[in-house]
């Protein structure tokens, strides 16, 4: 089978109007929804979302924000890194390979990657290689992170 195109998705209207058949809607897509009602931006192509369109229909999201490396408390040695957020692939869409390879785009990147495993989704996460880290109550504050290490990083201690 071929696998997915993960596309980096721009920021209009349209996209905004897919974003409402996802379970997670909230802020972020707001904000984004008042940068566009206030022509701040069109078709952005800066958007920090990736997505999987099947027929026409956005059916699979990710957003990768790049934490930079002054504000890494995760990795040895310090550097910048993706963080996931809002991975998610509408129901009927499940179970057919669309969330590796959002996560394997992530992965492509090169850097360290960090999420927060929610919706006790931490199977899914040890199955595409990420690691659970040792909670840290002070930095973590209420999260389940989950990591995936380049060659050649490690986990700080
Ligand atoms: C978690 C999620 C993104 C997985 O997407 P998907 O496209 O169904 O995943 P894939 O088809 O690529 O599955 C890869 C493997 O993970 C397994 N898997 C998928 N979802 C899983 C889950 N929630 N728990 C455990 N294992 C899971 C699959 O069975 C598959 O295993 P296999 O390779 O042995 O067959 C999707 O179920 C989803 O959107 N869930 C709701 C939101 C969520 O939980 N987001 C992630 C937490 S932030």
């Amino acid at each position: 089978m071929q696998s997915p195109k993960v596309e980096r998705l721009k920021i209009n209207y349209k996209t905004l109007e897919e974003f409402q058949k996802f379970h997670e809607y909230g802020l972020p897509e707001l904000s984004m929804l008042e940068d566009l009602e206030a022509n701040m931006v069109e078709n952005d192509n800066n958007s920090p979302f990736y997505g999987i369109y099947q027929d026409g229909n956005l059916v699979a999201r990710i957003s990768l924000y790049r934490v930079d490396a002054k504000y890494d408390r995760y990795f040895e040695p310090a550097q910048d890194y993706y963080e996931i957020w809002k991975l998610e692939v509408l129901p009927q869409y499940r179970n057919q390979g669309l969330g590796t390879a959002l996560v394997s785009y992530a992965k492509s990147l090169s850097l360290p990657v960090k999420t927060n495993a929610r919706h006790r989704s931490d199977p899914f996460w040890l199955k595409m290689g990420f690691q659970p880290v040792r909670y840290n109550p002070e930095r973590d504050r209420g999260e389940s992170p989950y990591v995936w290490l380049p060659p050649g990083v490690k986990l700080r201690d």
